[in-house]
């Protein structure tokens, strides 16, 4: 990966893991076009980067991960173009959310607007103790369209969702922990705690974390037992389940091949 962004920072580390932080603070991260063309970009490198194994999403600066959409470019949208605006972040927004390497949010402030919906195309999300959630789009005269009605849905339920987006009000790391919007909530800086989190994942079985994150993404759907079994007999032929399974009858610890 050797994009360079003026609105992004990639990192990977030594394990594999990208830290990709959104670098606009003096907007606080606010997503503007540019963002969003970059955060494309740089999906569809990590996509084709056999080396990155796990992602963390961040915002710079130490008041917010992401501040919603832009709101000045969101001002001169007119009916057409605003379809299409949404249309394009939706798009952008699932391909974090198809990738098939666990992505974590790590939540370092005020995650509003299309930041919550960020957050919300992630796997995971963990949460500063000072981070603030929310979708405020009926206080600008508009509702969230980044897929924030379909993923907070999902992700707290039909009442407790369109309460959140009808008062457009902030939800504070606790209440988010208590309503299971964020997995976890840490003193500090989320970014290490979400590293934690991903070197436990990266010790189990690679292609099982892959079905893993796949069976998951069809629960609701109408295929979704299909699909976990028929994900469950694949894993049942690959190498990591033979190796998982004696590593467990041998008494000794796995070592995975990936494959
Ligand atoms: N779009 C564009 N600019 C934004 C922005 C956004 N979503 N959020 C913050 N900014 C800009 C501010 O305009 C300000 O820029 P300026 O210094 O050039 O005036 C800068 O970021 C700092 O924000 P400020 O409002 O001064 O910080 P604050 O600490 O007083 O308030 C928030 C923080 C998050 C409460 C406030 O910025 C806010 O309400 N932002 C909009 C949130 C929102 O409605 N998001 C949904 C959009 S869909």
């Amino acid at each position: 990966m050797n994009q360079d962004f003026e609105t992004l920072l990639l990192a990977t580390d030594e394990n594999g893991i990208c830290t990709l932080t959104v670098n606009r603070p003096e907007k606080l991260n606010a997503l503007n076009n540019k963002v969003l063309n970059e955060l494309n970009a740089a999906v569809d490198s990590i996509k084709d980067d056999l080396k990155v194994k796990a992602v963390v999403i961040t915002g710079a600066g130490e008041k917010a991960f992401v501040a919603g959409a832009d709101i000045k470019e969101l001002s001169a949208l007119d009916p057409v173009s605003g379809e299409k605006v949404s249309k394009r972040g939706q798009d952008i927004f699932q391909k974090i959310e198809d990738l098939t390497i666990p992505v974590i949010a790590a939540i370092n402030g005020y995650a509003l607007g299309g930041g919550c919906e960020l957050a919300l195309a992630c796997h995971l999300r963990i949460a500063s103790n000072n981070a603030a959630l929310g979708l405020p789009e009926v206080s600008l005269g508009l509702i969230p369209g980044y897929g924030g009605t379909q993923r907070l849905t999902r992700a707290i339920g039909k009442a407790k969702a369109l309460e959140c987006i009808m008062t457009g009000r902030q939800i504070k790391a606790d209440e988010a922990f208590e309503i299971g919007l964020v997995n976890q909530v840490v003193e500090g800086n989320p970014v290490e705690e979400a590293k934690a989190m991903l070197h436990k994942i990266l010790k189990q079985g690679p292609v099982a974390i892959k079905n893993a994150i796949l069976a998951v993404k069809h629960s609701g759907s109408e295929n979704g037992f299909d699909t976990e079994a028929k994900l469950f007999g694949e894993l049942c032929g690959t190498a990591d389940f033979k190796e998982g399974t004696s590593a467990f009858l041998e008494k000794r610890k796995p070592s995975f091949s990936g494959k």
